[in-house]
C-alpha cells in the first residue's frame, strides 16, 4: 500500500464525485437512526413490560433456535398408491406448504376413540401439498379401504373446518380431469377446448361412472338445490369461469335429474376450477371463505393482507407464547390480530404505522377484538425510527407486510422502498433479540433478498417463498438476526495475530481496513 493509493481513496471522496452527496446524507440519516436515535426509557418498551408484567419471556427456549421455518419438508406431487384423496383444501398458489403444516399439525391433535375403549392418533392420514400438479391446493389423504362414511372422515372434516387457518377453502374431493383427454378432432389443442367440449366430456363421464359427485347423489332421497362455482387461472382457455359454471353445471343437472340448480341459497356448492390445464371438481365444504371476517375490522386499510396468508406470516416468525413482536408497517393491524388470536393472546404486540388515521384504525380494530393497550399497542411512527421505541434486543420477532408501491410516507410523497427496507433492516437488527426472525411479505423479492445478502454479517436469509395473489406475485422471505458478523470477526481477529509481524502503522491499518485495529 502507497500513500499514493491512499490518497486515491481519500480523491474519490470529494463532492465532485457523482452520488457522493447521495452517499453523504444517507450516511447522516443512518448514523441518525441508528447510532444518535437513543431508545426512550419513557416510551412503550417491551422489555420493560416482560419484566414488570406476568409475561415470560421466552427468547431463549430451544424451540427458538430451531432454524427449521414452518412448512418446510412437507411431502409434495404424488400421492401414495395406497392412499386415497378424500378433501383439497384451497389455498394462495405458494402457499401450499403452510397450509400442509397446518394440516398436519390438526390431524396430529385428532385422536379416535374406539369402540373398544381405546384411543388411537390418526397416523395413516397423508397431506401432500401441490398435489397431482393442483397448484394452490394441499390433499388430505386417507387409506384406500377406508369406508366411506368411515368416522375418522367426519372427524377430519369437522375438526379441518373448525380450525384451518391457511386455506380459503376445504372441499369433499370428487375427481381431476386433464384438459388434455378432451382434445377432439376439431379442437386438437387443449386451448382450443370450449365450453361444449367440456361438457360433452363431463356428461360422458358421469354416465359411464367415472365421475361420481357424492355431495348429489345424497340429495337423491329428498332431493335439493346444488350451484357450480368455478375459479379459472392460467391458460389460455376457450372458455370463461362462468362458461364452465353453466357447461359442468348443466351436465350435473341433467345426469343427477333431482337436483335443482339455484345460484342462491342452495343446498351445495360444486367446485369445478381450472388451474392451466387440470380441471379440480370438488364439492366446497365451507359457506364463505375461510379467511374472510376473521377479526372484527373496524377499520381497513387501503391494503389489506388476507387472514390465512397472515397466519402463515405468524408462523413462520417461530413465534412462541409470551414473546414480543412488532410489525413496523402494520396498517390495519391484521399480523398482530392474527398472532394473537393463534397464540391465545399471550404476546406482547407493538405496531407502528406512518399513517396517523391507519394507526388509530388499527387501536381500533385491536379493541373490538378485546385487547387493551397493554398487549397490543400502536405508535404513529416511521418504520426507520422502531428503535426510538423500543429497548435494545428486546423483540422476539418482526412480522410484516412491507409498503409494496412508490407511495409512501405522508402526504404521497415518492421515497425510495430500497432505501426504507435497507434503513429499516439495519435499524430493526438493535431491536431484535439474537437469533429472532424477521418475516416479511413483499412484492419486490429480489430487491429485498439482495438487501439481506447486502447485510450479510446481520442477519441470514431462512426461506423466500413466492406467492400467487390475485394478480401479483409477493414473496414471503424469512430472515434471522445474527448477533456477531462470524467472517467479520474472525478477519479482525486473523489481522489482530499478524499485525505484529508487519510494520504497519494503527493509522495506516484504520486507513486500509476503515476501522481501528482494537475496534470491538
Ligand atoms: C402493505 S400495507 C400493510 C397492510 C397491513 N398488513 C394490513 O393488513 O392492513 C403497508 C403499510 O405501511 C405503511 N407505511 C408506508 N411507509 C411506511 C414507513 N416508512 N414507516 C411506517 N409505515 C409505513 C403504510 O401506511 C401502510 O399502511
Amino acid at each position: 500500500v502507497t500513500e499514493g493509493r491512499i490518497n486515491l481513496t481519500f480523491r474519490c471522496k470529494t463532492k465532485e464525485t457523482d452520488g457522493e452527496e447521495e452517499h453523504e446524507r444517507r450516511d447522516q440519516w443512518l448514523e441518525q437512526m441508528i447510532d444518535g436515535a437513543a431508545p426512550d426509557s419513557q416510551g412503550w418498551s417491551a422489555a420493560s413490560h416482560s419484566e414488570t408484567g406476568n409475561v415470560t419471556n421466552a427468547a431463549t427456549t430451544t424451540a427458538f433456535n430451531d432454524h427449521s421455518v414452518f412448512g418446510h419438508g412437507v411431502k409434495q406431487g404424488d400421492i401414495p398408491t395406497d392412499q386415497k384423496i378424500q378433501f383439497l383444501a384451497k389455498t394462495n398458489m405458494g402457499a401450499e406448504c403452510y397450509c400442509a403444516a397446518e394440516i398436519q399439525e390438526i390431524l396430529a391433535t385428532i385422536v379416535m376413540e374406539s369402540d373398544t375403549g381405546g384411543s388411537t392418533k390418526l397416523d395413516d392420514w397423508h397431506v401432500v401439498a401441490q398435489p397431482l400438479g393442483m397448484d394452490g391446493y394441499v390433499a388430505c389423504c386417507c387409506p384406500t379401504d377406508h369406508g366411506e362414511n368411515h368416522d375418522s372422515i367426519h372427524k377430519v372434516k369437522t375438526t379441518l373446518l373448525q380450525n384451518l387457518r391457511s386455506a380459503h377453502h376445504l372441499l369433499q374431493y370428487h375427481t381431476r380431469l386433464d384438459i388434455q383427454d378432451m382434445v377432439t378432432e376439431e379442437f386438437p389443442e387443449p386451448k382450443l377446448v370450449d365450453g361444449e367440449t367440456l361438457y360433452q366430456y363431463v356428461k360422458k363421464r358421469l354416465v359411464d361412472g367415472t365421475i361420481v359427485i357424492q355431495s348429489l347423489v345424497n340429495l337423491k332421497e329428498k332431493g335439493g338445490t346444488f350451484r357450480t362455482t368455478c375459479e379459472r387461472v392460467g391458460g389460455p382457455h376457450a372458455f370463461r369461469g362462468p362458461d364452465v359454471e353453466f357447461e359442468a353445471g348443466g351436465a350435473m343437472s341433467e345426469f343427477y335429474t333431482w337436483c335443482k340448480p339455484k345460484m342462491e341459497d342452495y343446498d351445495v356448492n360444486v367446485r369445478v376450477d381450472v388451474i392451466a390445464n387440470v380441471v379440480v371438481i370438488g364439492t366446497q365444504l365451507n359457506v364463505s371463505d375461510l379467511s374472510k371476517d376473521r377479526h372484527f375490522m373496524k377499520f381497513r386499510n387501503v391494503v389489506t393482507i388476507k387472514a390465512n396468508l397472515a397466519y402463515a406470516i405468524v408462523r413462520c416468525a417461530g413465534i412462541q407464547p409470551g414473546m414480543s413482536i412488532a410489525d413496523p408497517f402494520c396498517g390495519s393491524g391484521t399480523l398482530l390480530l392474527e398472532a394473537l388470536e393463534v397464540y391465545k393472546g399471550q404476546l406482547k404486540c407493538i405496531g407502528l404505522d406512518v399513517s396517523r388515521k391507519t394507526i388509530q384504525g388499527a387501536a381500533e380494530n385491536a379493541v373490538a377484538e378485546g385487547y387493551n393497550s397493554e398487549v397490543c399497542h400502536f405508535i404513529c411512527s416511521d418504520a426507520r425510527g422502531l428503535r426510538r421505541h423500543l429497548g435494545d434486543e428486546s423483540l422476539d420477532a418482526i412480522v410484516s407486510n412491507l409498503p409494496w408501491g412508490i407511495k409512501t410516507g405522508h402526504n404521497g410523497s415518492i421515497s425510495d422502498l430500497q432505501t426504507i427496507y435497507e434503513i429499516f433492516l439495519r435499524t430493526a437488527w438493535y431491536s431484535l433479540k439474537d437469533g429472532a426472525r424477521v418475516v416479511l411479505f413483499v412484492l419486490r423479492g429480489l430487491q429485498l433478498t439482495r438487501i439481506v445478502r447486502k447485510l450479510g454479517g446481520r442477519y441470514r436469509l431462512l426461506s423466500v417463498n413466492v406467492i400467487r395473489t390475485t394478480n401479483n406475485l409477493p414473496c414471503l422471505v424469512v430472515i434471522e438476526k445474527l448477533a456477531v458478523d462470524q467472517v467479520r470477526e474472525s478477519v479482525k481477529g486473523q489481522l489482530a495475530h499478524f499485525n505484529k509481524y508487519v510494520s504497519v502503522s494503527s493509522e495506516l491499518y484504520e486507513a486500509i481496513h476503515m476501522e481501528t485495529i482494537n475496534d470491538d
